[in-house]
């Protein structure tokens, strides 16, 4: 059976393609859903990609893991990543490996997103490589075998 990987991305992440584009790439969402998919077969990986607003609805997604049918996960936090608590614990809390993937380089951007929350309990962090971050993320839990 292939190994299962649940990709989660925040805030904002929906507005692809039309958000700042000299950032974040002219990919849309659902390019991004596609690639990682795509990405996901050539690998042997089941990959869905979920992105909400909303971080509630993003905390219970967290909590929802259960190990039995998640192997790993993706975590683009987006803004989050520099101003939640909540998330970091819910993401330290988790019984499975996850990656932390940024599209841009937060380090080479403002100060506030030199901080990152929630890499503290990743097994890595992609960031600055577009869409390929998530490529090079699904490559590097596809090579740990987690
Ligand atoms: C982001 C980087 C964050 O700083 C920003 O708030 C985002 C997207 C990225 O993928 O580059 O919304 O996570």
């Amino acid at each position: 059976m292939r190994r299962r990987v649940l990709v989660l991305n925040g805030p904002n992440l929906g507005e692809l393609g039309r958000r700042e584009p000299e950032i974040y790439g002219p990919a849309t969402h659902e390019e991004l859903v596609a690639a990682c998919v795509e990405e996901g077969l050539t690998l042997d990986l089941d990959v869905e990609v979920r992105q909400t607003d909303d971080e509630s609805t993003y905390l219970g997604w967290l909590h929802g893991v259960d190990g039995s049918d998640v192997d790993a996960l993706i975590l683009n936090p987006a803004a989050w990543t520099h101003t939640s608590v909540a998330i970091r614990d819910a993401a330290a809390a988790l019984s499975v490996p996850y990656v932390e993937v940024h599209l841009s380089n937060p380090l080479s951007r403002e100060e506030f997103r030199h901080v990152s929350y929630t890499a503290g309990k990743a097994v890595g962090i992609v960031a600055g490589f577009g869409l390929d971050s998530y490529r090079l993320a699904l490559r590097g839990l596809a090579q740990r075998g987690g």
